[in-house]
């Protein structure tokens, strides 16, 4: 293993040990099977590769303040897996196999979880594919649930500091009737595009405008979208935004802080009005959002002061990580912790 630097590790990918993958073939899942390999070998007319039979999950191992190891609320992201399988035609992983592949897979890479304290955690990212082959379209028979994980640091370079984005008309996501509800890799496919074109504009991502209109919020290219204005938690409702674990948490801490949560369409013209927003996710945890940019128009909308996280969404972020980290009673029964 070579050495990592813990205190500046990016989101991207390092090597670990072993990854875990099983097998669907005849109408049944096959036992986890532990690989040490970081490839895979599939048939070429495989439906994943033509046709986009392919789903994936992202969720988190922290090493705590007490030396356990917490995987943050896995029953969600069994559940939304199994939403994506349904929505694209794939077997379903049941609950019981997901969490079996994830455990043995963090388990068998412990060395890689980032130490507490150090800011980093083991992304988990579950994989569900067709493997089978199929010229014509129509789904596979065949299925492959792979899970591989990685040590990570933040996702946007700034951590919790605050990041400017994008919003634009002439780019979209998902449907409004279409895949953006589940974790379909053609949805970020299409979310490239603006995402580049945002980086290459400086800003640290797009946020992309619900795809019938173009009046309101939908989401960012990798996490949801928040706001926060008179005490009030308040969230896009849209048929075409993924169903945040991270953003369906933050509403359940809001509300115990006291906060009204409100989950509603947000017209873009809404923004004036917010005092603090941010981005949410796994990946992202909360990206506090200093600036939104409209790129048709010009128009401007800034937050936070002294380039900071406003106090509510530093609060939450700070709850947060404080269950995940094991420093906060798990009041909501959140956690799992493995061997
Ligand atoms: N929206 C999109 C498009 C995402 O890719 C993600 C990341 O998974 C999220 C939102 C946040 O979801 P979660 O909090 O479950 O990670
Ligand atoms: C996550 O937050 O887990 C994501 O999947 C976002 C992105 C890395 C695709």
């Amino acid at each position: 293993m070579e050495t990592i630097d813990w205190k500046s590790l990016p989101f991207g990918y390092i090597k670990t040990n072993y990854n875990i993958r099983c097998y669907y073939k005849d109408g049944k899942w096959s036992e986890p099977e532990i690989n040490d390999s970081e490839t895979i070998n599939i048939h070429m007319a495989a439906t994943c590769l033509h046709y986009g039979q392919e789903a994936f999950e992202g969720l988190k191992a922290f090493m705590g303040v007490d030396g356990k190891v917490r995987i943050f609320r896995f029953e969600e992201n069994a559940k939304r897996l199994q939403n994506s399988a349904h929505g694209i035609m794939m077997a379903e992983v049941p609950t019981e196999l997901f969490k079996e592949a994830i455990v043995k897979a963090v388990n068998l890479n412990k060395e890689f979880i980032p130490p507490y304290g150090m800011g980093g955690s083991l992304y988990i990212r579950p994989l569900l594919f067709g493997s089978g082959p199929k010229v014509g379209v129509s789904p596979s028979d065949e299925y492959m649930f792979l899970v591989f994980v990685t040590p990570v640091g933040a996702y946007f370079k700034e951590g919790f500091k605050p990041v400017k984005v994008q919003t634009f008309s002439d780019i979209d996501r998902a449907a409004p009737l279409g895949t953006g509800s589940i974790k379909v890799g053609g949805n970020y496919a299409a979310s490239l595009r603006a995402l580049g074109r945002a980086h290459d504009e400086g800003f640290s991502t797009a946020l992309f405008l619900d795809a019938k209109e173009k009046k309101y919020i939908d989401e960012a290219g990798p996490a949801n979208f928040f706001a926060i204005k008179n005490n009030t938690y308040i969230t896009p409702k849209s048929t075409s935004i993924l169903p945040s674990i991270t953003n369906m948490s933050l509403c359940t801490l809001a509300e115990d802080m006291g906060l009204k949560v409100e989950r509603r369409p947000i017209p873009f013209d809404e923004l004036g009005s917010f005092e603090e927003v941010g981005a949410c996710g796994t990946a992202a945890v909360i990206s506090p959002i200093c600036q939104i940019t409209d790129r048709d128009t010009g128009k401007t909308f800034s937050y936070c002061q002294a380039g900071n996280a406003g106090p509510i969404s530093t609060m939450l972020y700070n709850r947060l990580r404080a269950i995940q980290l094991g420093e906060e009673p798990d009041k909501f029964g959140w956690n799992i912790i493995v061997s």
